[in-house]
């Protein structure tokens, strides 16, 4: 275990995550900055209690890290488009980020992470789950890492935001309708190692990395739903529960996530900034 001399860090599963204390997100200094980074390295997702940022200082909390991303089919706030406001309102059916997925895969260089700050929760429900996929590459055999190690995945945004989507609902968030600029495809390792720790993870994310490359959806679908279903086992997930005024960052190169849509006729209302990242090896 890492020593830490400006925060307090307590480990939240044995899975992944840690709650940070001794933080005011609103202004961070450099050696606060290294330690938060490190035990962001060390723990993969961390939590932060009762913060009060304004979308300015969650802008500059996040360039701390990195340049940030600004979504390419989710509109952001008119005045930072920058922070997505993942929202359901109380008379819609669908939530944003409702599958297991990591964040925007399908770019040539996907998110170093996602700050994601609770601005309205509901009374009960709306927990986020997260997953290690450094322990599920790790559980593998042997024989299934070698051959997953020379693999490589195809990730676009089409069957989700694009033409050929098949589930496509608007949810509050999602402010744009299915569009012929979701049909974009890169190339991804399904095991990528992670620029700053060196471990490996596996790097697949349901819908948004439909196949292999060299072969089609069909012959790509029993190895795929065989990691899909392995990728998020209880034994590698932890579930937070959210207060108003909570932080989560996740590690979106070692981490999956899943927003519950388990609070019909409430409403939920989260900031989201996410680091730019880089390319994936
Ligand atoms: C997301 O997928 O980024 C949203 C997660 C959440 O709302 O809990």
């Amino acid at each position: 275990m890492a020593d830490y001399s400006k925060i307090q860090v307590t480990p939240y599963a044995s899975a992944l995550g840690a709650v940070i204390g001794g933080v005011d997100l609103a202004s961070v200094d450099d050696d606060t900055y290294l330690e938060v980074r490190r035990a962001l390295m060390e723990h993969q997702v961390i939590f932060f209690e009762d913060q009060h940022m304004t979308p300015e200082q969650h802008l500059a909390f996040g360039r701390r890290f990195g340049s940030l991303n600004i979504h390419d089919f989710v509109g952001g706030m008119e005045e930072h488009p920058e922070i997505v406001e993942v929202r359901k309102e109380p008379e819609d059916e669908r939530n944003f980020g409702g599958a297991w997925h990591v964040d925007v895969i399908y770019l040539e260089e996907p998110p170093l992470g996602s700050i994601l700050y609770a601005k309205e929760i509901p009374g009960i429900g709306g927990d986020t789950l997260f997953a290690n996929q450094v322990a599920a590459y790790d559980a593998l055999s042997k024989g299934m890492k070698d051959m997953l190690d020379g693999m490589t995945a195809i990730a676009t945004p089409a069957l989700i935001y694009g033409t050929q989507s098949t589930d496509w609902s608007k949810t509050s968030s999602m402010n744009s309708s299915p569009t012929a600029t979701a049909e974009g495809e890169v190339e991804h390792p399904v095991v990528r190692v992670h620029p700053e720790t060196g471990r490996k993870s596996l790097f697949l994310s349901g819908k948004f990395t439909p196949r292999f490359k060299d072969m089609t959806m069909e012959e790509s679908a029993p190895l795929m739903d065989y990691l899909f279903a392995h990728q998020t086992k209880p034994q590698f997930c932890c579930r937070f529960k959210w207060a108003e005024n909570a932080v989560a960052f996740w590690d979106n190169r070692c981490v999956m996530h899943y927003a519950l849509n388990d609070y019909p006729g409430q409403r939920r209302l989260m900031h989201r900034v996410a680091v730019n990242g880089d390319r994936p090896h």
